[in-house]
């Protein structure tokens, strides 16, 4: 198998368009990947020829669209190496992957009792846990980072102890692209007994993800970050912890009989599913995760690294050019900031010669403040870029500052 990023690119057929009539250079891969045409062919093909709803028909329509949802299901356990299917928790995203866990912890956590997350959170996984821990008596404490936006392993150590109940980490930090070294962190965590979740909101589409062997507790991930529809999302979970964990929303298909007083719940993974799921979208996300484990992961990574190399050699060759988070292991995301303009201007700026960046937080307040910046501009790279579209950044950023001064 090869790793062929023009073959990638044809079949993204978004990757085609022109923005005011310049080539779109997608570089916000952070915030969401595009799709390839197999995930929309998917949803097209579900909707013109087997939508109805799950679990309940009596009919061919509803037994084909079960069928189709339920195999998803079955393809992001083999993905996730999952013990079983039923660990696998439909979500809306990464969001609520993280609240449904901190809605139980928050049940049982006890006044004194400690949680732990680190400085670079996206707000996802920080104000979840400031709730849980508010709602409980609780204590949040903060593992820190150094200045080039690694987490301090000695320092995270020091703060696990007997009270520590939960530790909620990133596996990839969405501002700075820092990796984490979550087995070893996981590792830490357990022997103070506490339960894990890593947000892998950023960490799945950067390879291979096997929950046994990270040995965490929770894994949670979007689909749309995954070249996945928006709106889908995984939560995985020890069956052990998920099958009495708290039902977050109650209602339809979470039930397995009801009277007028009272409900008996339904085993997992259907307990924590209240409601018509969205049946278009999860078989879209099977198809994606199909698509994506087709690829040649040490090609994809090796394709990613070269994107990064590249780009931070030419950040570093550009006058008046800070990055921001230098971490020695970084997936594909450069976050920056230039001397002349604020990176609300320079995107403003990209985005007229069709380079889509983001700026602004990066939905982490905290850790911009912490890094004493206003915001960056982030450039996020994925398997369809290619180096040349680097080089266009940096062409394009040339004029961003002749624009500026
Ligand atoms: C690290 C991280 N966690 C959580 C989220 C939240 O994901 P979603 O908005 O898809 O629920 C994001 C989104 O950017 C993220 O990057």
């Amino acid at each position: 198998m090869t790793f062929d990023v023009e073959a990638i690119r044809q079949q993204f057929p978004i990757l085609s368009r022109k923005i005011d009539g310049a080539p779109l250079v997608y570089l916000d891969n952070a915030a969401t990947t595009q799709k390839p045409q197999c995930v929309i062919d998917a949803i097209v093909d579900y909707y013109s020829h087997c939508n109805s709803n799950v679990h309940r028909g009596a009919h061919r329509l509803a037994d084909e669209a079960t069928t189709k949802f339920e195999n998803a299901r079955d393809i992001i356990a083999g993905f996730l190496n999952a013990a079983s299917r039923n660990e696998v928790i439909w979500t809306s995203g990464t969001t609520e992957g993280i609240n449904i866990i901190a809605n139980g912890i928050a049940q049982r956590l006890q006044v004194g009792d400690e949680v732990l997350v680190t400085e670079m959170e996206h707000h996802a996984n920080l104000v979840t846990w400031q709730q849980a821990c508010k709602r409980s008596g609780a204590i949040l404490r903060i593992a820190p980072i150094n200045d080039d936006g690694e987490l301090i392993v000695s320092a995270f150590n020091d703060l696990l102890c007997a009270k520590t109940q939960f530790v909620a980490l990133p596996q990839v930090s969405n501002a700075l692209g820092t990796i984490n070294p979550v087995i070893e962190l996981i590792v830490s965590a357990k022997a103070v007994g506490a339960l894990v979740l890593i947000d892998g909101a950023q960490g799945i589409a950067h390879g291979a993800v096997d929950v046994q062997a990270l040995g965490c507790d929770f894994y949670v991930f979007s689909g749309h970050k995954l070249f996945g529809p928006t709106g889908t999302g995984v939560l995985w979970g020890r069956e052990s912890l998920l099958a009495d964990w708290p039902v977050w929303q109650v209602g339809g298909e979470m039930i397995l009989s009801v009277s007028y007083q009272s409900a008996e719940w339904n085993l997992l993974p259907y307990r924590l599913e209240a409601g018509t799921p969205n049946i278009a979208g999860i078989v879209g996300l099977g198809a994606a995760v199909e698509w994506f484990s087709s690829l040649d992961t040490i090609g994809l990574k090796t394709h990613e690294t070269a994107l990064l190399s590249r780009a931070t050699d030419l950040a570093e060759a550009f006058d008046g050019l800070t990055i921001v988070g230098r971490a020695k292991n970084k997936t594909g995301v450069l976050s920056f900031l230039l001397d002349e303009g604020h990176p609300a201007d320079v995107g403003f700026l990209l985005d007229r010669q069709g380079v889509a960046i983001r700026t602004g937080n990066h939905c982490a307040e905290p850790l911009m403040k912490r890094l004493g910046v206003p915001g960056t501009a982030r450039a996020s790279f994925s398997i369809y870029n290619t180096l040349a579209e680097v080089e266009q950044l940096f062409t394009a950023l040339n004029k961003v500052k002749a624009m500026l001064a």
